[in-house]
């Protein structure tokens, strides 16, 4: 065995999550295999070993130039990955967040002309380079949280000239963030104004030439449809969403967010990778999707932020066999968030996953969600070696405390991006709780 250059020991509960390959579903979906006492070790960002601190000692070969972090007891899982957001935009909407919490809603805001047209607007009087420094910064703050790989739409373009600005600052980042970036195309997120007199002809625009033009630049892995009421009907969402498969371009789709609009069965239909936020999903719906192996995102904070009671029914999923991930839905509009880790405890707390079922869907289902799950998401030899060190000495504190950063340390293809180089910032383990 070569000598290794990281390893990563004294792990109170190392969360492998080493299991079959693909996505979890069921009872499985609970299933971390925790190591306790445990240890991980690479080389040249990629894990090498996992196993208790005795196993990996005997199985590796360490220097004088290993980087040695010591958890101090702590929690190790794998780095979160965040499968749905919309992370590239030019202005933020507090102005319309306040006039939510006064009682209008999502909808009549956006009939108003706010919403995502008003971040079209702003995004394409925006430069490459505002869009750039803006997105930098969203994904510095979703590090810092423990999110090391992330899914970024465009759809606040809505031209092919803006699309293709907002896809090429997505392959910037991808390029140059810690963070792994994977692009998504979403032309059709909304009709923009020029085209809201003749929404079909807007349609064949996105399947005839956007999406050959993004595809043709290897610009984007997936072509994501906002199929809803008022937006894109099911038959408009087909046609787009085929037209990427054409290209190259894997679905995924915003399904069933607002009401029962057969997303569902559309991605069923299609051969989606992910059905995303499903809050309205009907129970034939959910049936169809644990069929094709869908993996359903859930968005909570989508469903708090707009001040909505009735969240996703992830109890239903998880008991129909569909694989449940989590995302932050990471918007000026609907979610203003970063935090994977918000995202988990909203899981357990109101959509009743429990801290195993919430964990797994913010790490191995949601890697399958974006096609990388034989890369990421678990900590198994041969996977690209991101984790996260916690503040915390029981992987159900996760979820539990909430509101703050527990995350202490990130590390990122073998390097360690966020957090002391020693591990803990505290000595010993966290509070008692
Ligand atoms: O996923 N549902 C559509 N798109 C976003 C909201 C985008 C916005 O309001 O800017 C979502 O919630
Ligand atoms: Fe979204």
């Amino acid at each position: 065995m070569a000598a290794v250059d990281l390893i990563v020991r004294n792990i109170g509960q190392l969360v492998t999550l080493e299991g079959p390959s693909g996505p979890r579903a069921g009872p499985a979906q609970k299933e971390l295999a925790i190591v306790r006492r445990g240890a991980v070790a690479a080389v040249d960002g990629r894990i090498v070993a996992v196993g208790t601190e005795g196993e990996v000692t005997e199985a590796i070969e360490s220097t004088p130039d290993t980087l040695v972090l010591d958890a101090g007891g702590a929690v190790v899982t794998p780095g979160f990955v965040d499968p749905h957001t919309h992370a590239v935009f030019a202005r933020t909407r507090e102005d319309e967040f306040a006039m939510r919490v006064e009682g209008k809603s999502y909808e009549e805001i956006a009939e108003a002309g706010g919403g995502i047209r008003s971040s079209v607007r702003s995004l394409r009087a925006a430069s490459a380079d505002d869009l750039l420094t803006r997105g930098r910064a969203t994904l510095d703050r979703m590090l810092t949280h423990g999110t090391t790989t992330a899914e970024v739409k465009s759809g606040y373009g809505l031209s092919l000239e803006a699309e293709l600005k907002t896809l090429r600052v997505i392959d910037t980042l991808a390029r140059t963030h810690d963070v792994d970036v994977v692009p998504t195309f979403l032309g059709a997120h909304e009709f923009p104004d020029e085209w809201r007199d003749d929404r079909d002809g807007y349609v064949v625009h996105v399947a005839d030439e956007m999406i050959p033009a993004v595809a043709g630049e290897g610009l984007a892995k997936f072509c994501d449809v906002f199929c809803e009421e008022g937006v894109f009907t099911f038959e408009q969402s087909r046609r787009i969403l085929l037209a990427g498969v054409d290209a190259g371009l894997a679905p995924k789709i915003h399904a069933d967010e607002l009401h029962a609009s057969g997303g569902a069965e559309l991605a069923a239909m299609v051969g989606a990778v992910s059905a995303d936020h499903l809050v309205c999903v009907s129970d034939d719906g959910i049936v169809k999707l644990a069929e094709a192996g869908v993996v359903a995102v859930l968005l909570p904070g989508t469903t708090l932020s707009l001040g909505k009671t009735e969240f996703a029914r992830a109890r239903a999923m998880i008991e129909a066999g569909v694989p449940v991930a989590l995302a932050t839905d990471c918007n000026p509009g609907s979610s203003m968030t970063e935090s994977m880790q918000i995202i988990v405890s909203l899981a357990s707390m109101m959509l009743r996953m429990t801290p195993a079922e919430a964990i797994t869907a913010a790490t191995v289902n949601a890697a399958a969600a974006v096609g990388l799950d034989g890369e990421i998401g678990t900590l198994a030899p041969g996977k690209l070696c991101d984790l996260v060190i916690w503040e915390v000495d029981d992987h159900r504190a996760i979820p539990y405390h909430y509101g703050v950063n527990l995350a202490t340390s990130v590390v990122k293809r073998g390097r360690v991006v966020r957090g002391h180089p020693d591990g803990r910032k505290t000595p010993g383990p966290a509070p008692a709780h």
